[in-house]
């Protein structure tokens, strides 16, 4: 097998490393022949390249790797390669978010394989896991720490006590947040991961405007510190859930009991949970991020191309209806403002704290916790679904 890589940061170098230690059998059947960076200056190294067509038109190269995130060029070398004829593998959410049944299409029509397990969650096979649960399975539910970068950032808030500017500082300092971490603190990289593993789920494509999503930009040392007063832990979860022709998906803030697994996820790890009918719970536990967790995930899926494993296209068949019903729970909102009249009856308690009035809500759906956001219309208002 012949690689072409379009990319060469972090995780094209993980790939590329992984692949030259030729430590296996199947390592030593894979060589990368071209690698696609912005500038080779003062780089010595015979695989790299400035111009995409030496990968798109070598006709020797079989298999390409997109490992350079964003939407453009990105998502023109994708096409490309498949109607070239050529299997792709690649690492980035934002495009396959957005150009997922185009490339399955694509790939379908041109007769090759397209794979995206580094997408989600780097290193957790939670794609692999997934397609192999539903051989047999409906999924029902998937979901879980989705972000290396939140879990760092909450673990360490929850452990020492510290205010969110200290600590997405220190996870910028250790690489992990971008120097614009928006996509991060706001769930964003979140939604395009639940989005992709919904989809395969519940073999429906998931519309990215029928996600809600509330990241942590907002929470305060005053959120952790209630809930550890009750024994709680926060964490930022990605949710999909099905039943019959009916699903949910969000992206929000959870509170879980300090004993429950998602509690104890420690630094930068993820972990993906899925519920199938005859497995019951599965959990996948690991490294959603980095230059070999990630880049493995990218070789496994040259290894299943290689070893000419049969190839599933997605079919998105289901035509699912939206139902906020499908998560329901007690919300805690901390806020300056006062909740109105309109909204008071779906209060349950309420308290000051310092400067902020902390309520509880009654048991409402997600889409309701929304709309009070809209009516609160408070910047810094944050919110937490009490698992
Ligand atoms: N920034 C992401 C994280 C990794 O922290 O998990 C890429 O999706």
């Amino acid at each position: 097998m012949k690689v072409g890589l379009f990319g060469f940061g972090v995780v094209g170098r993980g790939i590329f490393d992984i692949i030259e230690t030729k430590k296996t059998s199947d390592l030593k059947k894979i060589e990368v022949k071209k690698a696609l960076v912005s500038s080779i200056r003062g780089r010595n190294l015979g695989i790299l390249t400035i111009d995409p067509q030496e990968i798109i038109q070598d006709k020797e190269i079989d298999t390409v790797v997109e490992v350079m995130g964003g939407i453009d060029p990105a998502y023109g070398y994708i096409v490309a390669s498949l109607k070239a004829g050529k299997n792709v593998v690649t690492a980035n959410k934002a495009v396959v978010a957005e150009h997922f049944k185009e490339f399955v299409e694509l790939a379908r029509i041109n007769k090759v394989k397209f794979y995206y397990e580094p997408s989600v969650c780097g290193g957790v096979p939670i794609i692999e896991g997934l397609k192999k649960v539903r051989k047999i399975d409906e999924v029902s539910e998937i979901g879980g720490i989705f972000n290396g970068t939140t879990n760092f950032i909450l673990d360490k808030m929850t452990k020492y006590s510290a205010e969110f500017e200290e600590t997405l500082k220190e996870a910028q300092e250790k690489g992990y947040a971008e120097s614009d971490p928006s996509a991060d603190i706001d769930g964003i990289d979140i939604l395009r991961k639940i989005m992709i593993s919904s989809s395969i789920a519940f073999d429906f494509l998931v519309p990215e405007k029928e996600v809600s999503v509330f990241g942590i930009r907002n929470i305060l040392k005053i959120d952790i510190d209630y809930f550890k007063e009750k024994n709680k832990i926060v964490k930022l979860i990605a949710l999909g859930k099905k039943k019959e022709d009916k699903y949910i998906c969000c992206v929000e803030p959870v509170a879980f009991n300090s004993d429950e697994v998602e509690a104890s996820v420690p630094e930068n790890f993820n972990i993906a949970f899925l519920k199938g009918e005859s497995i019951g719970e599965l959990k996948f536990f690991g490294q959603g991020a980095g230059k070999y967790p990630t880049g493995n995930a990218g070789v496994q899926d040259l290894i299943d191309i290689l070893e000419e494993k049969q190839y599933e296209y997605p079919e998105f068949n289901n035509r699912l209806i939206k139902d906020p019903s499908l998560v329901v729970g007690k919300y805690y909102i901390r806020t300056k403002k006062r909740i109105n009249e309109i909204m008071i009856d779906l209060i349950d308690t309420q308290e000051k704290i310092k400067d902020y009035n902390i309520y509880t809500t009654k048991n409402i759906t997600n889409e309701k916790m929304h709309n009070i956001l809209k009516e609160i219309n408070d910047k810094n208002v944050f919110f937490v679904r009490i698992n």
